[in-house]
């Protein structure tokens, strides 16, 4: 058995945020992913991380414009802490040597970006992700803190009603080990690949959701998932909004900007609303045959000299998978999943909860930070910009938090038995010899996970997901393998992610089913209004034997009293 205080779980940006803030507060830190650190999905975020830098901006401006975007279900005690404390964390990265843009009096560089007028972005040109990355793990190499690299997670323990520990696999060799911590933080990113396409990377497959899941955490918040507006039709991959922040437009085939029209409800930031806006009327005006192929245009060619110098990764992209040079030419692009606002409920400090049958009540041991996690700073749709700044700031403080929890208990006692179920599951899969093939049932649940519940939603198209899924689960225990080997199966893990994966379409369809309003991400054209009067609140959703089970927690609102939400 290895011991560590803290043990987190995914090593992408909050994951590296956590593990550096809990050996700073004094923690025996460890941090485990099932890839490279530095190969994790943060590296794919492109455009930018916020914060009110700006002259003529301030951390309110930008807490406001979060709310707003949010649609008015972010918790704003949560909105307020990630605005004002994110300033000084952009701080601390550059001091650690993230070299951010410069404008030309020498100071960070902030680009435009969604759902505000002012430029609040800051970026390293259109590869912010990866170079904070590369930045965070120079410090945890610093302070030698320890990585479990390429281990994979089956299962997290539970004692005496707390979390200390976890089984994983070591993919290198397959051994399995029992791990024991006195707290442990998930922070393994969201579940992208619940759908197809997406702009997530292939391992983006919402392991950590479901690991809290089945030890009792609330999910919150799963209805919302967030298509981005430009992405790539053939394969889903991102061209960052800050093309349009720094002036792109979009057009129709009719060359005109659509986004100018009222029914939009965004004359005065056109492109630059928020997310949603933009991709739902992106749908509709492909759906009313004003598309390209399936998708609308992105104009770059009056911003060429800008794609040139500060976007050399999507200029790239363009080229060379979709054959379009876009300082010449439009793109064709479509709204493709990018994002789960939901995930593991967490107060503002990373702590998770559980229901107790009258309510909710804290996880003991059980933290969880970035995509997975949810604080509810994004609410029903989030800015671009602000995940980075999540993962970092509310990061830090779960790392913080975490260690100062672990000070105070001392370690569970873990039986090793635990570990012969988890490699019970591995004998149980190898001895299966049936065709069906994990990487197929993947593909149909991405299929359905698209069709039904994307842009647009109603309830018949909601059961027939959940039907559809459920066919998917049934099948899922005779999926086999043709790797029966332990030295790094690929194979085997595709299987295992897999069920991770069935859990989070099962939890989104549940949530969606139980929103019957229009809010943000969520429209239901079925109940195409937001309605505040019923549903300014969160669902939740908790694990039981008959299925994912539904409860609402209320919205916290400090200042901002919802209003109409034009852009
Ligand atoms: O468009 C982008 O660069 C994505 C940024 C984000 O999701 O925050």
């Amino acid at each position: 058995m290895i011991e560590h205080d803290v043990l987190i779980i995914g090593g992408g940006l909050a994951g590296m945020s956590t593990a550096l803030h809990a050996r700073q507060a004094g923690a025996d830190v460890a941090m485990m992913s099932k890839v490279h650190p530095t190969r994790s999905h943060s590296a794919a975020a492109q455009g930018g991380i916020n914060a009110a830098l700006g002259i003529g901006d301030s951390w309110e401006v930008h807490a406001y414009e979060t709310v707003k975007g949010s649609d008015y279900l972010g918790d704003q005690d949560a909105i307020e802490i990630l605005c004002r404390e994110g300033i000084q964390d952009i701080f601390n990265l550059e001091h650690w040597g993230v070299i951010f843009d410069r404008d030309e009096e020498g100071r960070i560089h902030m680009r435009g970006f969604g759902g505000t007028d002012k430029s609040r972005t800051c970026h390293v040109g259109d590869m912010t992700g990866q170079t904070i990355l590369h930045v965070m793990y120079e410090q945890l190499l610093k302070i030698n803190a320890k990585s479990y690299d390429e281990w994979f997670v089956t299962t997290l323990l539970m004692e005496d009603g707390a979390c200390c520990g976890a089984v994983a696999m070591e993919l290198t060799s397959g051994k399995m080990e029992v791990f024991r911590a006195k707290s442990i933080i998930i922070c393994t990113g969201g579940c992208g690949r619940v759908y197809e396409p997406s702009t997530n990377g292939l391992i983006v497959t919402g392991d950590g959701l479901s690991l809290a899941y089945r030890v009792g955490a609330l999910i919150m918040d799963m209805e919302m998932v967030q298509y981005h507006p430009t992405t790539l039709p053939a394969n889903g991959f991102l061209i960052t909004e800050g093309t349009r922040g720094e002036g792109a437009y979009l057009l129709n085939s009719e060359g005109d900007r659509f986004m100018q029209e009222e029914r939009y409800g965004a004359t005065t930031l056109v492109e630059k609303a928020s997310r949603d806006v933009v991709s739902r009327a992106e749908t509709i005006e492909i759906r009313e045959g004003r598309g390209v192929d399936g998708c609308v245009l992105l104009d770059c060619r009056h911003i060429k000299d800008r794609i040139l110098e500060a976007f050399h990764q999507i200029y790239e992209l363009a080229q060379d998978y979709a054959g379009v040079d876009i300082a010449q030419e439009p793109l064709p692009i479509r709204p493709g999943m990018h994002y789960i606002m939901g995930g593991i409920k967490t107060d503002v400090d990373g702590r998770c909860y559980r229901h107790n049958g009258d309510g909710m009540e804290p996880l003991p041991g059980l933290y969880a930070a970035g995509e997975c996690a949810c604080a509810s700073a994004h609410g029903a749709n989030r800015l671009g910009g602000n995940s980075l700044l999540d993962c970092v700031t509310f990061g830090r403080r779960a790392g913080v938090h975490a260690a100062e929890y672990a000070k105070g208990i001392k370690p569970a006692s873990v039986s090793e038995q635990v570990m012969q179920q988890e490699e019970q599951k591995i004998t149980d899969i190898f001895a299966r010899s049936t065709n069906q093939r994990a990487a197929a049932l993947r593909l149909e649940m991405g299929n359905i996970m698209h069709e039904f519940t994307g842009v647009f939603r109603d309830e018949t198209g909601l059961l027939e997901a959940q039907r559809q899924i459920h066919a998917v689960r049934e099948r899922y225990p005779n999926v086999s393998v043709d790797d029966k080997g332990r030295v790094f199966n690929t194979d085997l893990v595709s299987v295992l992610e897999l069920d991770y994966m069935l859990d989070c379409a099962e939890i989104i369809i549940a949530s969606a089913l139980a929103r019957k309003e229009s809010r943000g991400a969520h429209t239901r054209t079925d109940y195409p209004e937001r309605d505040d009067e019923n549903w300014l609140k969160h669902v939740v959703v908790y694990q039981t034997p008959e299925g994912p089970a539904i409860d609402y927690l209320p919205v916290t609102i400090t200042k901002w009293k919802p209003e109409v939400r034009k852009y």
